[in-house]
This record gives structure tokens, sequence and C-alpha cells, in this order.
């Protein structure tokens, strides 16, 4: 039980509640979601899988799993890959846990609500510009990430975490009530569930792919290092529709929450990383006991958080620790000093380096754009690949065979998707977004 939970809140995180409604809202809405429920079952749950099995049956972290599992054969250059990946991605997703505990601050010190719409946009914007706000939060951020990771206090905020998803659930559905009764609601509900397919694109498909394995953790052996701590009883199908269910329920939910309350404000389904930021304060203005509310949702979000980062540091730890012969605490370390300089920088992005672009991206939007539409889709496509094609198909077998539910329909369908739907799709997709 405990390496399942862990699993899903390592899922469950800022990618369903900041980074989907974001992403779905700059991408079309309903189209956007339509392609992404057809890649969680198409590419997501074969490549969860696919992590799954390698971990499980090598009971070791990547470098180690992809040298003992095909001896011989230079397949672990890919844990370099998932190291550089999962770097990147916690140099930026730090950041935005630090724009949290900046919202928990103001609504501790109630100075969060009380705003016209206009005023939140404007309030953030300012936050985001200051010169040292922002990066102070991040770092303070990643000191609190380091310290839970060099005590190995992981179990206990596991622990911490398993009974605060649900209460995050259900607040999070209160406030779906609460937005859904705003006036003007309907059009937000329409703009999420009804497909408008012309606004489909190969740029939406790929950013549709990328969120998908974003709010999976997908393609960086997160999941792979999280399975080889599963017993050998587990159904790994199983577990793989869990992760696949709650991490798409949170996602659905976050935006039923956000899109009714962006079109009752006018305020546009376009806003990017911010949209979240300006929308929130608006709907626990309107409740009663708002400031309440706040606090206790922006304490939740960022254990929510938490578990995610740590699941993302551990990739790198481990492989510090394997490669270099390091102890734990060198190299958790040695991982958060290049985070927190990789962090800065994104950090720094949103205000003085605003106009310190590389490839028109500034390095938070470059970090988010490689590691998430590139970096990631790559290694699932090589995960799936390596799982279905590489890996002795006897091991592949026994692994899945173990209590799978639904029997053998189920399980060959999955293996059909593993073998060929997954790679192929995620390289056309791939591809296409690269060729635009
Ligand atoms: N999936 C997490 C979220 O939705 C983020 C995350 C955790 C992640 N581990 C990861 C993303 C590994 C990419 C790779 O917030």
């Amino acid at each position: 039980m405990g390496a399942i939970a862990a699993t899903v809140g390592s899922a469950v995180g800022l990618g369903n509640i900041w980074r989907f409604p974001y992403e779905a809202g700059a991408n079309g809405g309903g189209a956007f979601l339509c392609v992404y429920l057809v890649f969680v079952l198409v590419m997501g749950i074969p490549a969860i899988v696919a992590e799954f099995v390698i971990g499980r049956s090598s009971h070791q972290n990547v470098l180690g799993s992809l040298r003992s599992l095909a001896p011989g054969k230079h397949f672990h250059w890919m844990s370099y890959v998932c190291i550089i990946a999962s770097l990147m991605i916690v140099s930026f997703y730090s950041v935005v846990c630090g724009w949290i505990l900046e919202y928990l601050y103001q609504s501790v010190t109630g100075g969060l609500l009380g705003h016209t719409a206009e005023e939140y946009s404007a309030n953030f914007a300012s936050f985001l510009s200051h010169p040292w706000r922002n990066l102070m939060w991040t770092l303070i951020f990643l000191l609190i990430n380091h310290l839970v990771l060099r005590r190995g206090l992981k179990g206990g905020i596991e622990r911490i975490s398993n009974l605060m998803m649900p209460l995050l659930a259900v607040i999070m559905v209160v406030f779906c009530v609460r937005s859904l009764l705003m006036p003007g609601a309907r059009e937000g509900l329409l703009f999420l569930f009804r497909p408008d397919f012309s606004k489909l694109t190969p740029e939406v498909a790929i950013n549709a792919m990328g969120q998908a394995f974003f709010s999976l953790s997908l393609g960086v052996s997160c999941l792979l290092t999280y399975a080889s701590y599963f017993k050998d009883t587990d159904s790994l199908m199983r577990n793989a529709g869990l992760v696949a269910v709650f991490d798409t329920l949170f996602a659905i939910l976050a935006g039923m929450i956000i899109f009714p309350a962006v079109f009752s404000y006018g305020t546009g389904p376009e806003a990017g990383p911010k949209l979240i930021f300006e929308v929130l304060p608006n709907i626990f203005g309107q409740m009663a006991g708002g400031a309440l509310w706040s606090v206790l949702f922006f304490v939740l979000l960022l254990i929510a958080a938490l578990t995610s980062a740590i699941s993302m540091s551990e990739i790198s730890i481990a492989f510090f620790s394997e490669e270099f012969k390091l102890p734990r605490q060198k190299a958790s370390f040695l991982s958060t000093l290049i985070v927190v300089v990789f962090g800065s920088l994104c950090a720094l992005s949103f205000g003085v380096l605003s106009d310190f672009k590389i490839a028109g991206m500034t390095v938070f939007n470059l970090f988010d754009y490689l590691a998430s539409n590139i970096l990631m889709p790559l290694g699932g496509l090589f995960f799936c690949v390596f799982a279905g094609w590489i890996l002795d198909r006897s091991v592949l077998k026994r692994q899945l065979a173990v209590a799978t539910p639904g029997g053998r329909f189920l399980m060959r369908a999955l293996v059909f998707c593993l073998l060929y739907v997954a790679p192929v799709a995620i390289a056309l997709v791939f591809f296409s977004g690269l060729l635009k």
C-alpha cells in the first residue's frame, strides 16, 4: 500500500492543479481535454506499465535496471537523459512551489483576499517581477525539500500526504461547487467539455502529450524508481490504472474550479502559468470564511507539491549515490546545489532575466518546454520500446500476469498498446510537433 500511495502522491501535484488548467486554457479547452484523455489511455497507461515492469523486475534504480536487464548493451546512457530532465523539472517546479508559499504567506497575513479581478492580476505580476521575493520563496522551498530528503523524512511526509490528499480532493469539490454557482459558469463548463475540433493542431497535440507525461510523472524513471519498491504480488496493471484515474480526476476537478470562474470574471483562459494565481483568490474571496479556506487549500497543495518534488529529486539522488558511491547526505546536497543554481535562473526569468531568451523562451519556459515536450516523451518512448522489445518477453508477461484485473483481454490490449500503439503514437506526435 505504501509504495502505491507514494506513486499516486508523485503523480498528483502542481501538474494537475496549476499546469493542466493553463495548458487546457491556452490550447482550446475541450479539444485539448479530449486529446489529453486519449493520450492518457493509449500512451500514458502503457508507458506507466513499461516503467513499472522495468523497475519491479530489477528492484533497482534506473541505472542499475538498465544495466542488469540488458547487460553489455549500453542502454544505460538513457539514465543520463533522465537525470538531466529530472533536474530541469525540479528547477522550474520549485519556482511554482515558491508561488504557493507566497500565496500561503499572503493568506495567513490576510493580504490575499478582498481585491478586484484586475488587482489580483496586477498584484501577481508585481510579485513575479519583484527583484528577490520570487527567488526567496524558491530557495525556501528548496531548503524544505532538501531537509526532507536529507533526513530521510520521505516516509513521514508520505504518511501525512496519505491523509491530506483525500482532504484536498474534498475541499476541491467544495470550491468546484462554489465556482459553478457563479454567474456565467456555464460558459466555462462548455469551454472545458465541449470540444471544438477546429482548434486541434499539431501544437495542441504535442502540448497535450507533454501535459499527460508531466502529470503522470512519466519518462524520467520516476515511476520506475517507485516501482522498484513494489511487492512482487502487486498487480502492475491495477496500480497503473489507479495512478491514471486519480491523476486525471484531480486535473478535471481543477479545470471545473478554474474555468467557470475565469468565464464568470471574463478574464480569459489564455493567461498561461499565472492563470490559477489570478483566479483562485477570486473564488476564495466569495466564500464565507474565505481566508481560512485559502490557508487550508495552499497548505494541502504544498504537501501535494512536496511529494511530487521529492519524487523527482529522488532520481538524481539515487543516481549520484550509486554512480559516484556518495553517501545519501552528500548526494542530496549535490542534487540540491545544482537545482539551486538552475532554479534561481528560472525564478529570475520573471524579473531581471525576463529579457534573456533562448529560442524565444525565458529560462523557465525553456526548461518546461524541453522537459515536458521533448525529454519526457523521448524517455516514455524509450521505456516502452525497452520493456516491449528489448526486455525478454517472458519477463514482461510474468510481470503483467500477477493478479491482473479483467483477465486476459485487458492484458492483451495493454501489451498491444505497449508494443505498437504507444511507441508509434508518441513518435508521430513528437515529430509532427518538431516539423510544424
Ligand atoms: N506529476 C507531478 C505533478 O503533476 C510532477 C512530477 C513528479 C513529475 N515527478 C515527476 C513530472 C517526474 C515529471 C517527471 O505535479
